[in-house]
């Protein structure tokens, strides 16, 4: 059973790549919107949106509250260490909410 499985998956796969030539073989899916437990407050959708591309954004409501230089940090770590790719502007935006939602308010 598993090899039958297995030649249907080269199959699929291959003749996949037989279209792939041609313009109108580009195929496109529609991915899941991600509902989150996030607190509701400004921002809250850019970070839905960049901080659940690589982990669950309960990494985020699992943290202690933190102060704005803890979440400034946390952010930038993503972004330098694990290569998000968030933009400033919406890194500054992240931090914002962040420190309002899940903030110790220092
Ligand atoms: C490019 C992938 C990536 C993105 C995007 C990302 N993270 Fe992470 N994050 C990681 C990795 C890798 C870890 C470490 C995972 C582990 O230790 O299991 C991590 C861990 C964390 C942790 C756990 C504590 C820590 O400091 O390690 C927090 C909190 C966190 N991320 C918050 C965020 C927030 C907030 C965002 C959005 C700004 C974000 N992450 C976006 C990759 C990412």
């Amino acid at each position: 059973m598993k090899r039958i499985l297995l030649i249907a998956a080269v199959l699929a796969a291959t003749s996949g790549l037989a279209f792939s030539g041609s313009a109108d073989s580009v195929k496109s899916i529609d991915l899941p919107v991600v509902k989150t437990n996030l607190a509701d407050a400004p921002g809250k959708d850019k970070a839905e949106k960049f901080c659940s591309l690589c982990h669950s954004p309960d990494y985020i409501t699992m943290q202690p509250k933190f102060s704005r230089a803890q979440w400034t940090g946390t952010v930038n770590k993503m972004i330098k260490a694990f290569g998000a790719p968030i933009q400033e502007e919406d890194a500054k935006v992240i931090v914002d909410y962040l420190s309002t939602a899940y903030g110790n308010g220092k």
